[in-house]
């Protein structure tokens, strides 16, 4: 087995302390680097007295930030502003898409092999914000550069077993396209194991997937978005990227990527984690009529995300 450093950037934050949490309780991480610019000192004391293997150390502050990502097989980026009610994620654009490319100009610098899990919303924008600022620096891998959207999997498969009684671990639904509304694409024809609804509950449980942020941050009321859930799924997609880095076969986790399965830039489907990050991209497969609808949508509002970020990225 491999060593591993992950680093989590944003770690002491509603997302990165649960995340952090879940990471140091894997026995694949060696080292655990947790950076943010508050409060670092009192998560990774704490965290550190867990009796794992991983050694735990806290960064702070932007003199810090290349230390804690220097030699990181993996950094996984939560640092950013949550939504309040009313917001969408791409209201959160103007604050978290700089916070991204700095993070991002960073780890060019001091760990350009590194791969890269980004949460901070948007992601359909703020993955091809870091792309552009790995290319600037001459060390972009697609192939190493993720939107995490796992949370879309997670949360599809647990109202799927809801509403067929099915145990919600044995339950897989892809998602694809983007992380945000209608760019949210459960493949709910293709799950395992095969279920069917009629028409009404099928565009029930669409729209709830799709929705399933906002009724969080409706249900906080203005203390935040999903933090519990999404750092599970987080920590799920990254022990799939260290699990795959250490040659492990057929680890396939839906991601948001660079892509040309479809007619965007980016585009999520279920990729099979390899070691050097993204091994295969098994695209699409067979769409329903519905579904096909659905990624008719999902395009257009897809490609004004990614040009945004894009365009943010180039700005002079
Ligand atoms: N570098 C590192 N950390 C930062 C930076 C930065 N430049 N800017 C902010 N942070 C940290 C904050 O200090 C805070 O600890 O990011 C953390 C964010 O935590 P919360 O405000 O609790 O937000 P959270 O709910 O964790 O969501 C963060 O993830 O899902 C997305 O939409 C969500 O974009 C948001 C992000």
């Amino acid at each position: 087995r491999c060593n591993h450093k992950v680093a989590v950037l944003g770690a002491s934050g509603g997302i990165g302390q649960p995340l952090s949490l879940l990471l140091k309780d894997s026995p694949l991480i060696t080292e655990l680097s947790l950076y943010d610019i508050v409060n670092t000192p009192g998560v990774a004391a704490d965290i550190s007295h867990i009796n794992t293997a991983a050694k735990v150390k806290g960064y702070t502050g932007p003199d810090e930030l290349k230390d804690s990502v220097k030699g990181a097989q993996l950094v996984i980026i939560p640092a950013g502003v949550p939504r309040k009610p009313g917001m969408t994620r791409d209201d959160l654009f103007d604050t978290n898409a700089s916070i991204v490319r700095d993070l991002t100009k960073a780890i060019a610098e001091v760990a350009p092999k590194a791969i890269i899990a980004i949460i901070s919303n948007p992601v359909n924008s703020t993955v091809p914000i870091a792309s552009e600022v790995l290319k600037k620096a001459g060390v972009y891998d697609p192939k190493k550069v993720f939107g995490v959207t796992t949370l879309d999997v997670v949360r599809a498969n647990t109202f799927i077993a809801e509403a067929k009684g099915l145990d919600p671990q044995k339950v897989n639904v892809p998602v694809i396209g983007g992380h945000s509304g209608v760019t949210i694409i459960p493949l709910i024809s293709q799950s395992k194991p095969a279920v069917s609804f009629p028409e009404d509950k099928l565009k029930a449980l669409t729209t709830r997937i799709q929705e399933a942020g906002t009724e969080v941050v409706k249900a906080k009321a203005g203390t935040g978005s999903a933090t519990l859930s999404m750092a599970y799924a987080g920590a799920r997609f990254g022990i799939s990227v260290l699990r795959g880095l250490n040659g492990e076969q057929g680890i396939v986790e839906c991601t948001f990527v660079k892509s040309d399965v479809c007619e965007t830039k980016y585009f999520a489907t279920p990729c099979v984690l390899g070691k050097n990050g993204l091994e295969k991209n098994l695209g699409i497969s067979k769409l329903s009529e519905y579904e096909k609808k659905l990624l008719d949508a999902a395009i257009p509002e897809l490609k004004k995300n990614i040009q945004k970020g894009e365009d943010f990225a180039n700005k002079k």
